[in-house]
């Protein structure tokens, strides 16, 4: 038996989506017409230039075409539609920076100044199709430029700004972006820390000839170096641009951004996604997983720098017409009431955060009990939801109780970056919720568990996660890599089916999805995917470094965190030595990655556990991080010896 929770009927009967039966008829129609189905929804959700005729185009599979001759633009979508409808007046963001002071802008004030800056992006020779690296902190600007891109046709791709210079200098290269949107510095719990500057050592690796703007946010007034004529303040850009600037109309497929996460292999992979159908599901998404009412005030925790950011703070909002609160800071500074106080301070009513921060905030409660959520007055939630990793139970209950005071349902919403939207969550108004499992597929999305050879196994037995059908806003490709695009998502194997690359079961009786965890080489550690391939390629990198490996540890708090085991050129250190040696990596990989690749644990051996093939057991590697003794056969093993010396931790 699941333990349940049942939706409260004043939310259902709200709801864009109030009852199983509602969500069994989308469903239906979705089974029984897939393309009328979402013809219909794009028809009715989006502003269409060019009425599309073709909804899918399965002709080249994998490489789905959705709406392709239909004509949009997403930032007409998102801007001018809501001055139409009449709410130019509307506050559209409510921007809490670091410190608590409060910028609000209305949906016409963001439209003017997206619109000035698309005509700056012009004004530089941006176009249509060129590429442009955005390296920002959190803020309206990033926002505006990101929908300026959109307006003009550019194809965003924006790095998150925990990333290290090498990190953002590979992908710029990898994108051959021609310009660089950047601030001058960030604002993180009290601390400013440099954007431009690692802007100016990126582009100085060489290779990024193709850059010829740099245009630069001034947040802090903090110094930087300023490159005339490559530099430009995006104020003195904006400035003298008129408020008015016709779109780009592009077709459905336009690419709308390019987002590198990581996969299996060193190189992190450019995921791109279209304009339509990406915008389509942005759209659906909030009016059926967030139940977004007009009066909600809405507010999601993510950074821009990751999927979430992009479909659900700088579009889905937007398109929905929604108040959005934008939070530059961290979730524990000044204190860890922050959250609360914010949600307090704004009246937000739908909060979006990852089950890391909330881990985080439960354990912080139990050292600070002025920082418990019972102390401010969260009366103005209706909605909570959860992303980026499968949170625990006690976390559900936690989050339910204290945050949403057994009032609030819960949407632990399953999606990753190439998906672009959620997949598997509980609809608010309607399904039954059960801690720890993500539900029932959307309508429309055709989940499903199979085995290695693509056959559907049985509820109550555990598999590979799959979706059979294409869906609008799927990944269409791997920017400069199509190939690679084809192996990872859709082997040949699966018979044509998407595989997400992680397990999950269903229960028995109510078929009811619950994740297990990543079936590849990728971590996900405090909701942020990393490769331990790209950590091992960091490590191999350091001059005394012969061989790495990197594996996942449980950790109570981050959920994964980075264990790497390392093999030296010289002596094996010990005592002092090692543990000096084990923090110089770690600050190699955070100068190599960034901060968030930091192994929390190095060990150092003589060798790795290998078989007599030479390839590392990676399994037995798991066992040893999580400190456990290993029991399995190692009899494949060519030097079993090696395990106890990489038992001890430093
Ligand atoms: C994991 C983040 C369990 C999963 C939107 C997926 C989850 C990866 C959940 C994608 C959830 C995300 N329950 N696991 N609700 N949401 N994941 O690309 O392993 O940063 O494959 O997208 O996060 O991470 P990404």
């Amino acid at each position: 038996m699941q333990t349940t929770f049942l939706p409260p009927s004043s939310f259902s009967a709200a709801a864009a989506i109030p009852d199983m039966a509602s969500y069994e008829a989308l469903c239906a129609f979705a089974e029984r017409d897939y393309q009328g189905y979402w013809g219909k929804l794009a028809r009715e959700n989006l502003a269409w230039r060019v009425p599309f005729t073709r909804v899918l185009d399965e002709s080249n599979a994998p490489f789905f075409k959705w709406f392709d001759d239909g004509k949009l633009n997403v930032s007409y979508n998102c801007l001018d539609r809501n001055l139409e409808n009449g709410n130019g007046g509307k506050t559209a963001i409510i921007f809490e920076a670091d410190d608590g002071a409060v910028t609000s802008i209305t949906y016409k004030e963001l439209h003017a100044k997206v619109c000035k800056l698309a005509n700056g992006l012009r004004a530089r020779g941006i176009a249509k199709g060129d590429r442009v690296v955005l390296y920002m902190s959190m803020s309206i600007e990033a926002v505006v430029a990101m929908q300026a891109c959109a307006r003009i046709g550019a194809t965003h791709s924006v790095v998150f700004g925990g990333f290290s210079a090498r990190a953002l200098h590979e992908r710029i290269a990898d994108a051959g972006a021609v310009a660089v949107i950047t601030a001058d510095e960030q604002l993180r719990g009290g601390k400013r820390l440099p954007l431009k500057s690692i802007v100016d050592e990126a582009l100085a690796l060489g290779g990024c000839e193709c850059v010829r703007n740099v245009i630069v946010y001034r947040r802090t007034g903090g110094n930087v170096k300023h490159a005339a004529p490559r530099d430009i303040w995006l104020h003195d850009l904006m400035d003298g641009q008129s408020d008015v600037c016709e779109p780009e109309w592009v077709n459905a497929e336009h690419p709308l951004f390019i987002l590198y996460t990581s996969g299996s292999t060193g190189k992190p992979k450019g995921v791109q996604h279209a304009s339509g159908g990406y915008l389509l599901w942005t759209a659906l998404t909030m009016k059926w997983t967030f139940d977004i009412k007009p009066d909600d005030v809405y507010w999601c925790t993510a950074d821009i720098g990751w999927v979430t950011g992009h479909s659900y703070i700088t579009y889905g909002p937007t398109v929905a017409g929604a108040t959005q609160v934008i939070f530059e800071g961290v979730p524990t500074w000044p204190d860890a009431g922050r959250f609360w106080e914010t949600i307090e301070k704004h009246k937000v009513s739908i909060f979006y955060t990852a089950p890391t921060a909330i881990r985080s905030l439960i354990k912080a409660c139990e050292t600070d009990p002025k920082v418990h959520p019972k102390n401010y007055d969260l009366s103005s939630l209706r909605l909570l939801g959860s992303v980026g990793e499968p949170i625990n139970p006690e976390a559900w209950m936690w989050y339910y109780r204290n945050v949403g005071q057994e009032r609030c349902p819960i949407i632990d919403t399953f999606w990753q970056t190439e998906t672009g939207g959620h997949m598997i969550t509980p609809l608010p108004g309607a399904t039954p919720m059960v801690p720890g499992s993500c539900t029932l597929p959307l309508p429309g999305i055709m989940a499903a568990i199979v085995d290695e050879a693509g056959q559907d196994v049985p509820n109550g037995q555990g598999g590979i996660l799959v979706v059979k059908r294409p869906w609008p806003s799927m990944i269409r490709t791997i920017w400069n890599d199509a190939d690679r695009f084809r192996a990872s998502y859709f082997p040949e194997e699966l018979g044509g089916y998407y595989l997400a690359g992680d397990g999950a079961i269903r229960n028995k009786d109510t078929g009811y999805f619950t994740i297990t965890g990543r079936i590849d080489d990728v971590l996900n550690v405090s909701g942020h995917r990393m490769g331990t391939m790209e950590i091992e390629s960091a490590l191999v990198a350091h001059p005394l470094v012969a061989e790495a490996a990197v594996v996942g540890k449980p950790d109570a708090t981050t959920g994964e965190s980075i264990c790497a085991f390392v093999v030296l050129k010289q002596a094996r250190p010990e005592g002092d030595a090692a543990k000096a040696l084990a923090a110089e990596l770690r600050n190699w990989v955070a100068k190599e990655i960034g901060p968030i690749a930091k192994p929390k644990e190095i060990r150092f051996g003589d060798n790795l556990p290998k078989t007599r093939s030479g390839k590392i057991m990676r399994r037995l590697l798991r066992v040893l991080a999580k400190g456990e003794s290993v029991t399995q056969d190692v009899s494949t093993l060519e030097n079993p010896a090696i395990l106890e010396q990489l038992a001890k931790a430093l």
